[in-house]
């Protein structure tokens, strides 16, 4: 999964994190070293009134009656282990004769790519670490949990398959980086305990119509970060990094047909409460996973690797809007007849989104040129300035 509780995810630019947002639990010491009060805590973002298990029970109902459909629609978008990749498919033998050679190849292709591309691909990394996280978001999800960690159920069943696909994700990018040589592994191995610590807060209320609207977004999102990122990566010239950017690209747009498929069938059999779960998730704005990232220093970590991420074109408010035009067209919002006029507001209201972030964004961009950006050290790459 890729990346903003404030608004419009990796995408923004030179922003900084409003204070709010910034790790709270923080304080600085005389020697500048920065401790945490309470270091095990979440850094919740909301207060304890934040609304919970908001989808009536009676709804329950549908997912149950859906059960058999989803078997047959949506677990067909999950790949059987012995087809699927696994990372030691793009990994140096270790058992082989060739072992060391191959690593001092991977490392040559690894010098011809720039700091703040791996900054980029260290926050891809981060993200597909905190996967404790997502399963979780899942299970805590009304109509959809695995109610003993081992349910039959089609929901369950899809939470974790899903799960130990994603699991090669982290798995491979991070063996991949180690052996670069290019990245500090214990600052990252540090940011992705404090993101597992904190969790994530994506305001889903644990309801699946809500989870599953944020699930399609996020997938498709994240599908475009790594396969921006393949792209680069191959004009830097490591093939072999690219493909496996490219490969995990692929993984996500299968996940988020899955996922985008549900939502698809609930604005058919309930489109008004379906209609006003898109509408809440999109004023709410998509929180990225990894919004609550810190390495232990720097405060608004998230926000500099968003930046990152943006300037090199690798995710950006643009393809927030692309993602969102897109999931309208696919549900053919604007098609729907929603029985209730807080409905049809909802419908209107999403229905322009689109271009009004593409506009916001136009404009944030040409003064973004006009402002220089300033470059920030990142521990992931040894402090360097990026
Ligand atoms: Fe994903
Ligand atoms: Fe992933």
């Amino acid at each position: 999964m890729a990346l903003n509780m404030c608004s419009l995810p990796q995408a923004s630019t030179v922003r900084v994190r409003a204070p709010k947002f910034c790790m709270m639990t923080l304080t600085h010491s005389s020697k500048g070293v920065t401790t945490l009060k309470k270091p095990n805590s979440p850094k919740l973002e909301m207060p304890e009134t934040q609304v919970t298990h908001s989808m009536p029970p009676e709804k329950l109902e549908i997912f149950k009656s859906l059960e058999s459909w989803a078997e047959e629609n949506v677990l067909m978008h999950l790949k059987p282990v012995e087809k699927c990749w696994q990372p030691q498919d793009f990994l140096p033998q270790p058992n082989s004769e060739e072992f060391y050679d191959q690593i001092k190849e991977l490392q040559a292709r690894a010098k011809e790519v720039p700091d703040d591309h791996y900054v980029v691909l260290v926050g891809h990394m981060v993200t597909e670490e905190a996967l404790p996280t997502y399963q979780t978001m899942l299970n805590i999800t009304d109509g959809i949990k695995d109610g003993t960690g081992a349910s039959p159920t089609p929901w369950a069943t899809w939470t974790r398959a899903w799960t130990a696909e994603e699991n090669r994700h982290g798995n491979l990018l991070n063996k991949y980086l180690y052996l670069t040589g290019r990245v500090d592994m214990r600052a990252f191995e540090k940011t992705i305990q404090y993101l597992i610590g904190s969790g994530m807060n994506p305001k889903a209320e644990n309801n699946p119509y809500l989870a599953f609207v944020y699930t399609s977004f996020q997938e498709r999102a994240t599908a475009i970060s790594h396969g921006n990122a393949a792209r680069l990566t191959k004009q830097h010239g490591d093939l072999k990094l690219a493909q496996i950017c490219g490969l995990i690209a692929a993984d996500e747009k299968r996940h988020e047909a899955g996922y985008s498929k549900i939502v698809k069938k609930l604005f058919e059999i309930d489109p008004d409460t379906t209609m006003l779960a898109f509408a809440d998730m999109m004023r709410k704005k998509i929180a990225m996973p990894a919004h609550l990232m810190y390495d232990g220093s720097d405060d608004c970590l998230f926000d500099h690797f968003a930046a990152a991420a943006s300037r090199l074109g690798v995710y950006s408010a643009r393809d927030y809007a692309d993602v969102m035009q897109f999931l309208v067209d696919y549900w053919e919002v604007e098609k729907v007849t929603s029985p209730s006029s807080e409905g049809r507001k909802a419908q209107e209201y999403v229905c322009g989104l689109p271009s009004r972030i593409k506009m916001i964004e136009q404009r944030a961009s040409e003064r973004a040129k006009d402002n220089n950006a300033t470059s920030v050290a990142f521990s992931w790459v040894y402090d360097r300035n990026v």
